[in-house]
């Protein structure tokens, strides 16, 4: 089974997915990690993103990978644990720009198909449920107010980056999660939006724990029906 979730950030979507695929025992992807270290990759590399050509070469090199262990899930780029470098504000902006080239999508579209042949799983991203699989039996769309959402990253970000705590305001991590939003609500390819057959939860006043039951009983009711 697919458990396709989709959303803006901080809606407590990768949260959300990882919990889940643990209490279901199902693989875990989280697509935006995937976009993320594929920017990483251009940035280390000082590949402008205005250079196709390179971007292309870097796209047929690009080795990318989800593995668990203790600590969690961990996100490999040709072996290199990427998974703190990947969450800082820099790579968010670039993965969100690099995110809108229709010939990324397209390269990094059977990669995700192929993490789904790997057995159940759950993936999460922007268009989980809309391009990348369609066919999901479950299809989940996280929403929750801007202002709750920044909140939440602020918070996450401090505990990521606990000596930058300094540089991060509310205001500007608002400013950034409305500009994200837009970026990726309008760009022309897979844009951000709920489908139909998708099922619309909003997270402002739940707790995790609340949306992951939410979640997993309305597997339970698709599954039954
Ligand atoms: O979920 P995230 O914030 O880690 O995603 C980073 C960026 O990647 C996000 O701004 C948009 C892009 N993204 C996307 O376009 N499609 C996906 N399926 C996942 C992420």
């Amino acid at each position: 089974m697919i458990i396709a979730i989709d959303g803006p950030s901080g809606t407590g979507k990768s949260t959300i997915a990882k919990k889940v695929a643990s209490k279901l025992n199902y693989l875990y992807f989280d697509t935006g990690a995937m976009y993320r270290s594929f920017a990483y990759l251009l940035s280390k590399k000082h590949i402008s993103f205005e250079d196709d050509d390179k971007i292309k070469e870097a796209l047929s090199d690009f080795d990318f990978d989800i593995q668990k262990d203790q600590s969690g899930y961990v996100f490999l780029l040709d072996s290199e644990d990427v998974s703190a470098t990947i969450r800082q504000e820099k790579i968010s902006k670039l993965a969100s720009e690099i995110a809108k080239k229709p010939y990324v999508r397209k390269w990094l579209l059977p990669v995700q198909k192929s993490f789904a042949r790997k057995g159940n799983i759950v993936c999460e991203g922007r268009d989980m449920g809309s391009v990348v699989f369609p066919e999901a039996e479950v299809k989940i769309f996280l929403t929750a107010t801007p202002e709750i959402r920044a909140e939440r990253r602020l918070k996450q970000l401090i505990e990521k980056f606990p000596e930058k705590a300094s540089a991060y305001s509310f205001e500007k991590v608002l400013e950034e999660i409305n500009a994200r939003d837009h970026q990726d609500t309008t760009r022309k390819v897979a844009p951000l939006k709920k489908v139909d057959d998708a099922y619309l939860l909003d997270t402002s006043n739940l707790t995790i724990d609340e949306i992951v039951d939410e979640v997993i009983s309305y597997k339970k009711t698709k599954e039954e029906s």
